[in-house]
């Protein structure tokens, strides 16, 4: 049993969502083992439910069947076990980014506030824009502020739904180092959805590939190159290429279907 107690456990899950009195099956037996500090990359097309399995994880969102568990005990609400990253800051407009990181911190004296708040600022690199507020940052700064205000109440699981989807080429590439040591000093498991396939590879441990309609894992591949990747290298090349042959794939079915 002690396995049980070191991991995340996904056991068929299954999710659906009722639009105009029809039920739609969105999520269909979901099963994944996540090691404790495992990075783990999911890609799948558009509308698959990877969202919506991130919001399950997290506890915002009902499943239908089957079991997400953390340390042996089943997640059903939001918690600070499970931190999530959106595509969008989601920073309050309102708050400065000190006020925003420290947003929810309670039950903790000021001085342990502070030491917290000042090592998450400098661990995302934002020392000295502690009190801009968000419209004065950039988009990347600012998912950097929302990957801070996520990582201090110390989640054992970040969840990071997208969060440099709206970031250009370069600041991506640089996000994506960043957070690759972010997770090698916190050590924290962490459940990155992207639809970028080199970023997929870049950070992952495991591309968990996910077919649409009910969405389903198709297959997981295990990403065994040493970091930091090289993304010209041929053993990157030659996993890029399977993971666009399992989309390939699923996209001929579904033209056939179409035609
Ligand atoms: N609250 C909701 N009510 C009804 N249907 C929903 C709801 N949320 C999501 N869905 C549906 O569930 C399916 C999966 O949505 P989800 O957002 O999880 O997909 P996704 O894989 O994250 O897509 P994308 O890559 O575009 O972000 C979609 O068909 C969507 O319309
Ligand atoms: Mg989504």
């Amino acid at each position: 049993m002690k396995e049980n107690n070191e991991e995340l456990i996904i056991k068929d899950l299954g999710k659906s969502y009722t639009v105009n009195y029809k039920e739609i099956e969105i999520l269909k037996n979901i099963n994944i083992n996540i090691k404790k500090g495992e990075f783990i990359s999911i890609v799948g097309h558009s509308g698959c439910g990877k969202s919506t399995l991130l919001k399950i994880i997290a506890g915002l969102v009902e499943h239908k069947t089957g079991s997400v568990t953390l340390n042996g005990r089943e997640i059903n609400e939001p918690g600070t076990k499970v931190g999530m990253v959106f595509q969008d800051h989601r920073l309050l407009p309102w708050l400065t980014i000190k006020q925003n990181i420290s947003f929810g911190l309670y039950d903790i004296s000021n001085t342990e506030k502070e030491r917290l708040i000042s090592d998450h600022i400098k661990l995302v690199g934002l020392k000295g824009f502690e009190n801009a507020y968000p419209h004065q940052l950039s988009g990347g700064m600012a998912q950097r502020a929302a990957i801070a205000r996520a990582l201090v109440h110390k989640p054992e699981v970040l969840l990071l739904d997208e969060p440099f989807g709206a970031l250009d080429a370069l600041t991506r590439i640089q996000m994506q180092k960043e957070i690759l040591k972010i997770w090698e000093k916190e050590k924290t498991t962490m459940i990155l959805v992207t639809h970028d396939i080199d970023e997929s590879i870049y950070l992952g441990d495991k591309i968990v590939i996910m077919s649409s309609r009910p969405g389903t894992i198709k297959k997981v591949l295990p990403v065994e190159i040493a970091r930091p990747r090289d993304r010209n290298s041929p053993d990157f090349s030659l996993l890029r290429r399977q993971v666009f042959d399992e989309f390939f794939v699923e996209n001929s079915v579904v033209s056939d279907y179409v035609i």
